[in-house]
């Protein structure tokens, strides 16, 4: 499972982007000092954040991983054809941003068989786990690893498997709701900037729902997403030399409607001062640092999104409920 293992060596497949801790650092120094308090969204992807992820997709109010799951099953075969026109152009290598433990991945390399399968992700032990899993599981396609943040990695490493071929971005679970306005437009740029001019991308998005069942998918009853998003404390006391106390701070997933998305924040008990990265930071009771967004998209409002980035929209496919889609985006001049 993604996030149970520490890697002694780095294989070869597995290539490290990963921000250098300065980075890090700026980072969360440019976030607390906004107002409202927001880290990125990808901060909370630890190894122990990964785990919990995982179990949040297990939680009965989070139906979203098993909707995508079974609607990728369903529809695969219709996605690679129109992925590689019937067959007529030969299957391209896949990119997956933001892979987790690629649960989403298989249905898509059984149906399109590509030569090789790029992963992309920010939490290293978890990227680790996953290809050695894909490995196994799919020995006809190439799998290759890339620990880096994909929002802002300039370029991809100049790897044999990717030369030359056309290049399908696969971005899955809905985190382009973890990007908010102009950022998740900035980010489907930026997806075709290492896609390439013909590249394609495949997207899922989850819609929006009854209030009530959004809420709850965000903060199960088990605790799960609490747990969650308090793990980012631990993890910013552990890399940035923080002293946040996390009973000090509850959590709260909130619907804004006037925004179309869940807002997640960790909300201050009381008037505190917390120690991070070599500051004071003061905390009025009732203050929220957002740890994420999760916006929800109707078709049309994302299919406009994805054509303010210069995404044309191909096809979709939704499950019977009308919960997520999956949208699959071309290039005007690449059909
Ligand atoms: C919400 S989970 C989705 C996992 C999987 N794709 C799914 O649909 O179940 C987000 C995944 O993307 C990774 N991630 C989040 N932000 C990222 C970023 N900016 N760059 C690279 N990986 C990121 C996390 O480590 C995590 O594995």
């Amino acid at each position: 499972m993604a996030g149970s293992s520490t890697t002694a060596t780095t294989p070869a497949w597995l290539i490290d982007l990963h921000p250098a801790q300065a980075d890090l650092e700026a980072l969360v120094l440019a976030g607390m000092a906004r107002q409202p308090r927001q880290l990125p969204a990808w901060l909370l992807y630890d190894a122990e954040g990964s785990r919990l992820f995982e179990t949040i997709c297990e939680q009965p109010e989070y139906s979203l991983t098993r909707t995508e799951v079974a609607l990728l099953e369903s529809s695969a075969a219709q996605i690679a054809t129109a992925v590689s026109g019937a067959g007529k152009a030969a299957a391209p290598v896949v990119l997956e941003f933001g892979a987790g433990n690629a649960r989403k991945a298989s249905p898509l390399l059984r149906a399109l068989a590509p030569p090789a399968h790029l992963a992309l992700d920010i939490s290293r032990t978890a990227l680790h786990d996953t290809c050695e899993l894909l490995r196994g599981a799919h020995p006809q396609t190439e799998v290759l690893g890339v620990c880096c943040d994909y929002g802002s990695v300039p370029a991809l490493p100049p790897l044999p498997a990717l030369a030359g071929r056309r290049r399908l971005g696969f971005y899955p679970g809905s985190s382009i709701g973890n990007f908010d306005g102009d950022q998740a437009r900035e980010l489907l740029m930026q997806f075709r900037r290492l896609l390439g001019a013909d590249g394609l991308l495949l997207v899922g998005v989850d819609q929006p729902k009854a209030v009530q069942r959004l809420e709850a998918a965000y903060n199960d009853a088990a605790g799960i997403s609490a747990a969650f998003a308090l793990n980012l404390l631990t993890r910013l006391n552990r890399d940035l030399a923080g002293n946040f106390e996390p009973t000090a701070f509850s959590y709260q997933a909130r619907w804004q409607p006037e925004h179309s998305r869940i807002a997640m924040a960790l909300v201050s008990r009381e008037e505190q001062c917390v120690t991070l990265a070599g500051r004071r930071w003061q905390f009025q009771a009732g203050e929220p640092l957002i740890t994420e967004y999760s916006v929800k998209y109707t078709p049309e409002s994302f299919t406009s999104l994805a054509h303010s980035a210069g995404w044309l929209p191909l096809q979709r496919w939704s499950d019977a409920k009308g919960d997520l889609s999956l949208h699959l985006l071309g290039q005007a001049d690449f059909p």
